[in-house]
């Protein structure tokens, strides 16, 4: 069953090709127009939406937290994100016009679902990114966007992961394409720039025994640093939730531009920190990256960077260097988190842990 891999992680995370290409499957038409059949909000009340508040736990709510900058970008509606366990314990400013995206697995998640009824109560509508058919959340929710991502078994959460993303991108591409802020062309353009997903998540699975040899290098670690801009500082921050659930040792996601406000203090000879660098665009994210990088070398970091082809400048302060293939800065997440992923399961499986059952973990926390 867990088709030839020692764990059914891992056949996780070599499914997350057909999982993305599965949520796509059927949802957009050749013109360009999105469908989403389980989209039971009609088009003027997502007209009508001026504020979007996505509500998840752990990594769906990293998911969320790399959509969030999609979705401002490509519909214009301010979005946050928070924790499902905080979000109804602070009185928020909620009303018919805020759409509360949720965002599980499972379904079952009790903090994520104690959200979407309090989201209901205050009369906001309620949309449920979900893997499971007819769980818990989607059957409390006034839409459902289902992921295609197929069971997910091992704890540590994979091809839900990209699967959540794809499935935000495609409301957000939906909802853009209602309120007018993107018209046909630019929405078919973007959907056939995430058709290339699966093939560039193949590439990070081919390219996996770079990762197999790091973690076997890196076993000894105590601590672990996770670096990331834009929208890949939320892939740092999951690059790090996987290392501590599998591996137990401390391991934390910073987001590169803070480094200065603290965490550099951190900082010490050989301490290994992965660096995911932002493609070259009008931003000078990369650059930017690229002296943070510099920074921590100069400190005596073991750098870990994770840039596209063809980025020379990370070249002299990489000790080792993961190549991502060039993608579109939206979509780099579904690509540079591959890595990381086979990394935390690999460095768990040398220290001789259970890989698909971290201790004091379960599947879906189905209590507060
Ligand atoms: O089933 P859900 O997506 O609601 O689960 C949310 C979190 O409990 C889950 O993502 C957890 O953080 C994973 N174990 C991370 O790998």
């Amino acid at each position: 069953e867990k088709g030839g891999y020692d764990w059914f992680m891992l056949k996780e995370i070599a499914e997350q090709p057909q999982a993305v290409a599965d949520t796509l499957l059927g949802r957009h038409s050749a013109d360009g127009r999105l469908q989403l059949d389980e989209m039971r909000l009609s088009d003027s009340e997502l007209r009508d939406v001026d504020r979007i508040i996505i509500v998840a736990c752990g990594t769906a709510a990293y998911a969320g937290l790399v959509a969030k900058y999609a979705i401002e970008h490509w519909t214009r509606i301010p979005c946050e994100v928070e924790l499902a366990s905080e979000f109804r314990y602070r009185d928020p400013i909620i009303d018919r016009s805020t759409l509360v995206v949720s965002i599980s697995q499972s379904g079952e998640t009790m903090d994520t679902l104690m959200a979407v009824r309090y989201a209901r109560q205050q009369k906001a509508r309620v949309l449920s990114i979900c893997n499971t058919n007819g769980s818990t959340i989607p059957r409390e929710s006034d839409a459902v966007i289902y992921t295609h991502a197929g069971p997910e078994i091992a704890v540590a959460s994979t091809k839900g992961f990209l699967a959540q993303i794809v499935a935000c991108y495609l409301l957000a591409l939906y909802l853009a394409q209602v309120k007018g802020t993107k018209y046909g062309d630019e929405i078919s353009d973007i959907i056939a720039d995430i058709q290339q997903i699966p093939a560039a998540v193949q590439r990070m699975l081919d390219d996996g025994d770079q990762m197999r040899k790091l973690a076997a290098d890196l076993a000894g670690s105590r601590s672990i640093l996770f670096l990331g801009r834009h929208a890949g500082y939320p892939v740092a921050l999951e690059g790090a939730l996987k290392l501590k659930e599998l591996a137990y040792i401390h391991a934390e996601g910073f987001a590169a531009g803070e480094l200065k406000h603290g965490p550099i203090a951190l900082i010490e000879e050989g301490l290994p920190v992965f660096v995911v660098v932002p493609p070259k665009g009008r931003d000078q994210l990369q650059e930017k990256t690229v002296s943070s990088i510099q920074e921590i070398r100069a400190r005596g970091a073991r750098t870990i960077v994770l840039a596209e082809d063809g980025d020379e400048d990370v070249v002299p302060y990489a000790d080792h260097l993961v190549r991502l293939p060039k993608v579109p800065t939206l979509l780099q997440p579904l690509v540079a988190v591959v890595p990381l992923q086979i990394f935390a399961s690999e460095f768990a499986s040398v220290l001789g842990h259970d890989v698909d059952q971290p201790r004091n973990l379960a599947k879906s926390v189905t209590v507060e």
